[in-house]
Parts: structure tokens; sequence; C-alpha cells
């Protein structure tokens, strides 16, 4: 029975395996007990888990609860739970497999993680986002049953400032090698010379000898195309000492390159192979992408040679419903969105990204900022990274900077945003509001303490530390941090160490940036948070608020949204016209990130509770774009584009704006019921033209021309009460893994077919077949359903229900409900 049970799990553990010779990286995520307590038992290999709940990783358990006010996060955390929870998975390794160097790799945990195998403490890791790997070599039983088990924190809160999620969330690995093998992170591939004709490639490879004896071996570099066609390759005999590292350096030269770009975003390979008489010891495989770069003070960002603005957004972790649990389909359906709307950057705000992220980044195009801290040593709330950051920062840097320099996406590293080092003082009466924002947010979070000149110059000296541990893994890219203090006086920017100055907000000190810091490099690095909820509509729209009315006044859930129209944000930040009216005006500005791509969870800033995630996104939380969203694709792509808003189901009579966006056109005309309400233009760095219209019912036409001729019409119609259901799938055929998502729309129909754009219906959703329901969402920041309900109420009538292949092929039905509406079912084939 033992025989035949370590076989299936060996089986199990072969079946998920990429093997690359001479190496195994397994997919280690299937089949782990999860347990949602403390137990100071449970890291023994004889614990009984029994009694646990199987699940596959990445997880996050907080997803899974019930939004509630009362959670210690706060709605600044996302309102829900944190908790302590535990995680075990039994393994076996083949006899065979002795003498070989077994590695577990975790992409990230949140966060306090500890771990175990057969009972042994291998370490702790107390930040959440970052990657570790432990050795488990020398406690390995092979042939026998292991155990790894790992304890995970989150139970000290409020600890972010952001929904964080909690427990293994993010992917692991099993990694098996021989005693000679590419070391963790092993390469480092650069680019110091790229024309059109050619490219220089240095490799540094690290080289590990886990053996008693001193190995001489030869070191093959290779580079592949992206079709596997061997281009260059170069090899070199080497020793390494018995139980020792070594670093290799190597060159090689590549004619006619296909550059990386955002339009063709071309990777080559580059395979390091150790041989050993002639034998593949092993082979690591890094990918590559050739391009070069450079920020200039006064023109802005250049890839390729080409003078680049960067469009790009702020990225949060989660994804909506399914948490922040990594999902590969989920993030590549975010970045498909991003892109579609014309962004070709991401800053990954703020903290180290999901390597699958950074991956889909550097296959799609984006110009990334990869960022490490939120905070130094000054906490933003009361539990957060602040308390290890003496301990871990350097190592936690280190780490990330090894971890991700091999991808061509990224363009800068961010070694901190809005970090309260800036000022050497933390007086409350020298606080701008955007700083006052982040104390009554976060009250009693601030260090009052002011040892004014004395922190002057330490935090001036952490910012040189910083960078330096960046530059000296990394001289090829340059250093930066959000900074909202924009003045001369802020103690990071003093340090000199910035090789770019990255503004957060505070639009009117971009105009003098060039005098007030003479021959440096600019990016906003973070800009605008707009606040919107999708299809809400106050009037009249031309009424700037920068918060909503009833900010500081008790708030109903019906008063918490904010306009669709561009007419509300943030007070340290602006509208999205003027923030991009400004980046695409002044060239010294290399380009801008948009607070934020998406909506995410927590941070429901101006509201609280019932809020629970954020309004500041171009689209919403289930992945549905809002107006603002078409603003961006006009101005950001060259596609026709023509968006007409709001919806026409109004009250007759009452006085409605209608907007427009477009591009590629003089001017848009406008029709109610046929009849013209004129024609009209943008006027100077104004983004969309706008009537203001008595409200009748029936169709509101628009239509685009350019010298006259037409190039778009949109229709808007007035519709009727809701009569039945539509679902419309993203894909409807996705692959028999376990993990492929179908996305769903639900949308409501009057009796023409027309989309009911108020409807508001509760929808129940069943599925059959080999598939789960992973989450539902409506993009309704205030909707306090759990994520996971199979029910939602349509908000501005959509709702999203993310379907989940199983690992069996078939037909996935999944049918939706709903009082007094005709259902549908919709079918999803699962191959
Ligand atoms: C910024 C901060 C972001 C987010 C944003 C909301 O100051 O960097 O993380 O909090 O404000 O407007």
């Amino acid at each position: 029975m033992k025989i035949l049970y370590l076989f299936i799990i060996t089986l199990l553990l072969s079946s998920c395996a990429a093997n690359t010779k001479g190496r195994l990286n397994e997919d280690f995520t299937s089949d782990w007990k999860f347990h949602l307590n403390d137990d100071s038992l449970a890291s023994a290999i004889q614990y009984d888990d029994s009694g646990w709940r199987t699940l596959n990783l990445p997880h996050d358990w907080s997803v899974e609860a019930d939004f509630s006010v009362d959670n210690p996060a706060t709605p600044g955390g996302g309102a829900l739970p944190g908790g302590i929870g535990w995680y075990r998975k039994e393994f076996v390794i083949n006899k065979s497999d002795e003498g070989k160097n077994i590695y577990i790799d975790f992409d990230g945990i949140y966060w306090n993680s500890k771990v175990w195998i057969n009972g042994h403490l291998l370490g702790g890791r107390p930040n959440g986002y970052i990657s570790f790997r432990y050795d488990l070599t020398p406690y390995i039983q092979f042939g026998e049953k292991n155990v790894i088990a790992v304890r995970v924190d989150n139970s000290q809160q409020p600890n972010s400032r952001w929904y964080s999620g909690s427990g293994i969330y993010r992917n692991v690995w099993l990694v098996t090698t021989n005693a000679l093998h590419v070391d963790q992170w092993g390469t480092y591939v650069t680019t110091p010379q790229v024309t059109k004709d050619n490219a220089d490639i240095n490799i540094e490879t690290s080289i590990r000898n886990t053996s008693g004896e001193a190995q001489r071996f030869e070191l093959y570099s290779i580079l592949l195309d992206k079709d596997g066609k061997e281009v260059a390759r170069t090899s070199n005999p080497l020793t390494v000492d018995s139980n020792s590292v070594i670093k290799a350096d190597q060159k090689l030269k590549v004619a006619n390159p296909t550059l990386w770009s955002i339009e063709n975003p071309y990777l080559y390979k580059v395979v390091s192979r150790i041989e050993q008489n002639n034998k593949v010891v092993d082979e690591y495989e890094t990918s590559l992408g050739i391009r070069y770069f450079t920020f200039d003070v006064n023109k802005g960002f250049f890839l390729n040679g080409e003078n680049i603005k960067i469009k790009g957004v702020c990225h949060h972790h989660d994804m909506g419903c399914l948490g922040t649990a990594v999902n590969v389909r989920a993030i590549e359906r975010q970045l498909e969105i991003l892109k579609e709307m014309g962004c070709n950057g991401i800053r990954m705000s703020h903290n180290p990204p999901a390597p699958e992220l950074l991956d889909l980044c550097d296959k799609m195009g984006f110009i990334v900022m990869d960022e490490a801290f939120d905070m130094w040593r000054k906490k933003k709330s009361p539990f957060d990274y602040s308390q290890y950051f003496a301990e871990w920062h350097e190592k936690d840097l280190t780490d990330l900077i090894l971890r991700d320099r091999n991808h061509p996406s990224i363009f800068m590293w961010s070694i901190g945003n809005e970090v309260l080092e800036q000022w050497s003082n933390i007086n409350a009466d020298t606080l701008d509001l955007q700083q006052a924002n982040l104390i009554l947010n976060f009250a009693n979070t601030i260090n009052k303490s002011n040892k004014d000149s004395e922190e002057l110059h330490v935090n001036s000296l952490l910012a040189i530390k910083l960078a330096d541990i960046v530059k000296k893994l990394d001289p090829t890219r340059p250093v930066t941090t959000g900074s909202n203090e924009t003045k001369p006086i802020n103690h990071v920017i003093r340090s000199g160490a910035m090789d770019i100055i990255g503004f957060n907000y505070h639009e009117k000190d971009w105009i003098d940036f060039q005098k007030k810091f003479p021959n440096q490099k600019f990016i906003v690095a973070e800009s605008t948070s707009g606040l919107m909820s999708r299809g809400y509509y106050t009037m009249p729209s031309d009424s700037i608020s920068i918060w909503p009315d009833s900010w500081e006044k008790p708030l109903t859930k019906e008063v918490q949204h904010c306009s669709s129209y561009d007419n509300c944000h943030v007070p340290w930040g602006s509208t999205h016209e003027e923030t991009w009216k400004l980046v695409k005006k002044n060239d010294y500005i290399s380009g801008m990130y948009l607070w934020t791509g998406f909506d995410y969870l927590g941070e429901p800033t101006p509201f609280w509770w019932p809020s629970r995630s954020s309004y500041f996104g171009a689209v919403d939380l289930a992945g549905f774009p809002k107006d603002i969203y078409y603003m961006y694709q006009s101005e950001w792509t060259n596609k026709d584009v023509l968006h007409i808003f709001p919806h026409w189901n109004w009250q007759e009579g009452q006085e409605v704006d209608v907007w427009a966006y477009y591009n590629n056109a003089d001017e848009v005309e406008l029709f109610l019921n046929g009849k013209s309400l004129g024609r009209k233009s943008k006027a100077e760095d104004v983004f969309h033209v706008f009537w203001r219209v008595p409200y009748e019912k029936g169709i509101l036409k628009a239509i685009s021309y350019k010298n006259g001729k037409e190039v778009l019409s949109r229709e808007i119609k007035t519709t009727g009460e809701p009569v039945s259901i539509r679902l419309t799938a993203d894909r409807q055929t996705i692959k028999a893994d376990g993990k492929d998502l179908s996305f769903i729309t639900v949308e409501a129909l009057d009796s023409e077919g027309n989309i009911v754009p108020v409807a508001d219906n509760l929808i129940n959703f069943a599925i059959e077949g080999p598939g789960i329901i992973a989450g539902t969402d409506n993009g309704d920041p205030t909707d306090s359903v759990s994520l996971k309900k199979p029910q939602r109420k349509l908000f501005s009538g959509k709702a999203l229900v993310v379907v989940q292949s199983g690992k069996t092929r078939g037909d996935i039905i999944l049918k939706a409900v709903s009082d007094g509406l005709k259902g549908m079912d919709i079918k999803i084939k699962s191959k």
C-alpha cells in the first residue's frame, strides 16, 4: 500500500514537470493541505492533517471570506480578514535522485512565512512580495515520505494600504539539479552595444558546485532565436572548487539582431549548458530582448533610437474576484485590456510583482518600472514592512534585482514610493494635503518624533545606499523613486542618487521642473487619481469637484459613487485630461504612469465602508472599461475611436450632458431622434466634445467625420425594462489544465434585444461539467457580497462570472437565472 502511495505521488510529481536537460523544474502547486488557524504542532512530519482542506496553489484565503467593516484590515485593506494559516504537502523524491540537489522556490507568500521540511525549520521571510528559495537537500528522505509545512502569519493588521491577500498566493516550484549547476537566478545577460546591424551580448553565469570535489567542466552559452534556431554560441573550459560558486563571463555577437520593442517584443533565448565528458550536466534558460534605450533631459525616453512617450499605468497585484491568487490568464487578460487602451507601460506599484506578470510584459511589450518598497523605515500603516526594513532591506532589494534584471521589459528600478524619508520632519503642521490624507487614513501610524537635522542626513544616506545596492547588481538601468515631495528640499532627491526624478502628482510643479532641477531627467511616476464608478453619472459634467460632495459627510451606500465624467479627483491629483495634456505637450516629461489602469481591492478613498475597492481605475475591478478608457484609446492609439456617453435612459425634460471621445476625425455630429444637435470639434488641449441636451427618449447617434467623410458612427438607445439575460464569454474554448479561465460578461436585455445599461437585477449562477465558478464581480466598489458567491447584482448593467477549468476535458455549462428574466446557458469547451 505504502509503495503504491509513494508511486502515485512520484507519478503526479513527474507529470507536471518542466524538464530541461540536467534539471527538473516542477510545478509544485497541486494537492496541498490547508488549515486556517494556528497550530504549533503542524510543522511536525507526523502531524495528522487528514482533517485539513485539500487545495491547489496559488491560494489567497482572504478573498474566500465575506467583506466586513469589522475586519481589522479595514476597508483600506479590502475589508477582508487576515489571520494565520498553515499549508502542508507530502511528496516523495525518487531514491535514484540521491546525490542531487532539491530546492523549493516560492514566488511569493503574504506574509511572514516560515517553512519546515520534515520538522526542520528552513527559515522565515517577512516580505510578502519577494521570491525566495530553500535548499531541501540535507533533509530529504529519498524514496520516503517528506513533508513541507508552511506557516503564514497575516494576523497583525492593518499592514497594507491596499488589499494584500493572504497565503501562498504565487506559484511554487520544486527544482532538482545535479551537484554542479547554474545557481538560482544564475545568469545576467546584458547588451552593452546594440545597433541595427550588430549586438554585443555579455553573459555572466554563476555556477554552483555542491560536491566535495573541484569540478572541471565546459560552459556553453547558446543564443536561440524565437523559433529555437541557433544564432550564436560560445564556450569555455572552467573549474569550480568544491562547495563553492564561480562567475564566468562570456560574450556573443549577433548580426542584424531583431530588436525588442513595444510593437514587436521579440525574445531570444540564452541556453546556459554545463557539460562534463560530453554529457549535459545542467541546462538553464534565460529569455533575452535585445534593445537599447536612453532617458534624455530635454527629450524624454528613447527606445532603439526612437523617441517614445511612456503611456503607462500603475498596477496593484490583485485580479479582482480572484483576489491575489496568481493566475496567468487573469493577468494576461488585464494586460490585453490595457494594451487595447494604448497603454505601453506598467509600474509595479509598490512591490515586487509575480514573475509571470514580468514574463507577460516581456512578451507583450510594456515599459516596466519595477518597484521595491512602499515604505522604508517610517511606517504608513501600523504593522507594515517598516518593522522589518532595517533587518531585511538589503536582502529583499538584492533578491529583487537578481531575480528581475534579465527582463527586457524593465527599464527603471524604483527603490520606493512616497517614502516618508523624503522629509526630515513629519510634523503635522507642515504636511500638505496628500500627506495629511495618509495620516487621516492611517492614523497613529506616523512616527511623530522629530530628529530634524539628524534625519536629513540619515535619509539621504539611506537613499544612496539603496541606489548603490541596485547599481552594483545592475548598472544598465536608471534608479528612481515616486516622489510626492516635489520641492528640491526632498531628502531622497537631494541625495543625488536618483538617475531619473519621478514625481507623483503635483502637476503644477511639472511645469518649472527644468528650472528647479536643472539637467535632471524626469518622469511622472504616478498621476491623476481620478475617481469614477463605471456607468454612474452626475450632472452637470463641467462642475469640477476634487472630492465628491459627500466627502466627510455621513455616507450612505447610494452616494458612494463618483461620476464617470472626468471631473473628480483626489486633491493631490488632477483630471485625466489635464494630466495627459501636460505629459503630451512637454518633451522633457518621459511619460506617465496613471494611477491606476485597473481598480483594485482596498483603498476606496475618499469613501469608507461599505466601499472596499478603489475608484481610480480606467477599468473597473471586473475588467469592464470605464468611459475614460476611451479618452486614452483616442489619444494613445491610432485606431479609429468614437465613444459617446452616458446611456440614454433619463427623465423626460432633464438636461443631460453628452460627451464624445474621438480621433482620426475633424468633428463629430450628434443627432437626437434624427435631428442634428450640431457638429463639434475638440478645442485645443481638450480631449472631448460635449453637448448639453434636453433629454427626450429615443435614439442618440454620433457620427465622426474626416474631411467631410464619415469615419465612424455610434448609437445609444433608450431601452425598455430587462426581460432576459445575455452571457458572452471572452473565450468559449479553454484548456483543461485546472487553471485556464473563461471570463463571462452578464447583461440584461430588453424585449428588443438592447442591453439595458441601468439594469441592477440579481443574477444567480450554477455550473455543470468539469469547471468551477472561480469568482463573480460587477465592478461596484460598494458591493459587499463575497466575490466567491455564485450570485451577483448587475451594476450599471453588467456583471462578470469567471469560470475555471478542471483537469478533465468536457463541456462546462454556466447557467444564469434571475427572477422575472429569461435565463441563459453558455457552453465552454474545456480541451
Ligand atoms: C498615492 C500613493 C498610491 C495611492 C494614491 C491614491 O499617493 O502613491 O499608492 O495611495 O496616492 O491617490
